[in-house]
């Protein structure tokens, strides 16, 4: 079973943006594989860091499209993908220092619960600003 499903209900509209959101969960399902299997460090790690720099590459993205359709809740947005950008850094951090010691269910279910949630409520804050609704 697919560790973290793309299911519609992500959908926010842009193609741009669900794109980025369907290549994210692709990286966390292949994360969660290659630790399911127990793959070396060089593999895990090599994951973990695409992770990153997706993450640091799509945040910019979808806060432009927010500045750009006039979304009030902006700032706080950027707050809540830094700090996960933190916490995402972090774990990496934990795993360069010792990968033996890195609590993998807690980074993946970490990885899962920030994700959908973070989709599901304030991604798709955004939409009626982009539809002009608001
Ligand atoms: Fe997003
Ligand atoms: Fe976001």
């Amino acid at each position: 079973m697919t560790f973290l499903p793309w299911s519609e209900d992500y959908k926010v509209n842009i193609r741009v943006i669900d794109n980025e959101h369907r290549a994210l969960f692709d990286l966390v399902n292949a994360l969660h594989l290659e630790i399911s299997q127990g793959k070396g460090e060089r593999v895990v790690g090599s994951t973990l860091s695409a992770l990153i720099r997706h993450i640091e590459e799509h945040f910019p993205n979808e806060e432009k499209y927010m500045e750009q359709c006039g979304f009030p809740g902006l700032r706080h947005h950027v707050s809540e993908h830094e700090r996960f950008a933190q916490t995402v850094r972090r774990f990496k951090q934990q795993f360069d220092d010792n990968p033996d010691r890195l609590n993998t269910d807690s980074l993946l279910n970490t990885l899962k619960n920030w994700i959908t949630g973070h989709i599901l409520k304030s991604d798709r804050e955004m939409i009626p600003y982009l539809r002009g609704e608001k």
